[in-house]
């Protein structure tokens, strides 16, 4: 694969090929998912979960994303490497600038960040200093304690329509990617036709232009009840590498994610 970068992934929507994305927090692991054709690689704050232990995403920190995406650049060969600027590290632009460089520097290629209304100066004033920017929407684990609970997002018409008007206006401020977390179907397919930026779903059905999950869900190595959109794909597999391999082909086949990993 050559090195993927925010064009590949634009002509990608363009042309309607699926791309597939996986978090990784390692450099072996950042080697297995980018040798087998995964194009973007994130950081998610979501080690909190899955490597510390911890019930959410809220107790990591800035040096602990330096860690893990220095690690993970270090294995990776030719995948986008997305790295999440964790709990309250964005609430200005200086303290967003400062943060995400530091990431950037560490061998980010871009930043994700959480949030919709207030988001769009931050993400102008990132992308003027040269600091590529995902706005992840819908379900933002960030928020827990507002959004009360890890729930589906956007049923509601108005809270539907504030994520289209959301989407639209980060656009336009300059936002890279999106990202939805945990939304009907139907809001998801109308957000990704109303922009022309790609958009990643996770929990938010088929017809985003890519696809993520958390790896240690998608190889069955994490404990407890799993998410509706969870598909385990080391059953089939029977090693990481092989269950990467199958991901990718099922996100671009378009088998994956079927009706049962959906929400309407
Ligand atoms: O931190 C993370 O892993 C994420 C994914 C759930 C998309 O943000």
């Amino acid at each position: 694969m050559a090195k993927v970068t925010l064009q590949t992934l634009a002509a990608k929507k363009e042309s309607g090929e699926k791309f597939a994305c996986l978090t990784a927090y390692d450099s072996t692991f950042a080697n297995i998912v980018s040798t087998q054709g995964v194009e973007v690689i994130l950081v998610g704050d979501s080690l909190g979960n899955v490597v510390q232990g911890e019930d959410t995403t809220l107790p990591v920190t800035v040096d602990d994303m330096c860690y893990h995406t220095r690690c993970v650049a270090k294995g990776n060969e030719d995948s986008l490497i997305m790295a999440d600027l964790p709990f309250a590290s964005y609430h200005d632009v200086d303290q967003a600038i400062m943060n995400s460089a530091r990431l950037m520097r560490a061998g980010a290629d871009m930043v994700k960040l959480e949030g919709e209304g207030w988001l769009p100066p931050i993400v102008t004033r990132l992308r003027e200093q040269g600091i590529p920017v995902c706005a992840h929407l819908g379900l933002t684990p960030q928020f827990v304690n507002v959004l009360g609970g890890y729930k589906v997002q956007g049923r509601e018409v108005d809270r539907a329509n504030a994520m289209i008007q959301a989407a639209i206006d980060l656009e336009a401020a300059g936002t890279a990617l999106l990202l939805l977390e945990c939304v009907p179907v139907s809001l998801a397919r109308e957000i990704t036709r109303a922009v022309s930026i790609p958009v990643i779903g996770i929990g938010a059905g088929a017809d985003t232009d890519g696809q993520i999950l958390v790896s240690y869900d998608m190889l069955d190595l994490t404990p407890g009840r799993k998410a509706r959109f969870v598909k385990n794909f080391m059953e089939q597999a029977g090693s990481p590498r092989g269950a990467v391999a199958n991901y990718v082909k099922e996100v671009k086949d378009g088998s994956y994610p079927a009706k049962e990993h959906c929400f309407n």
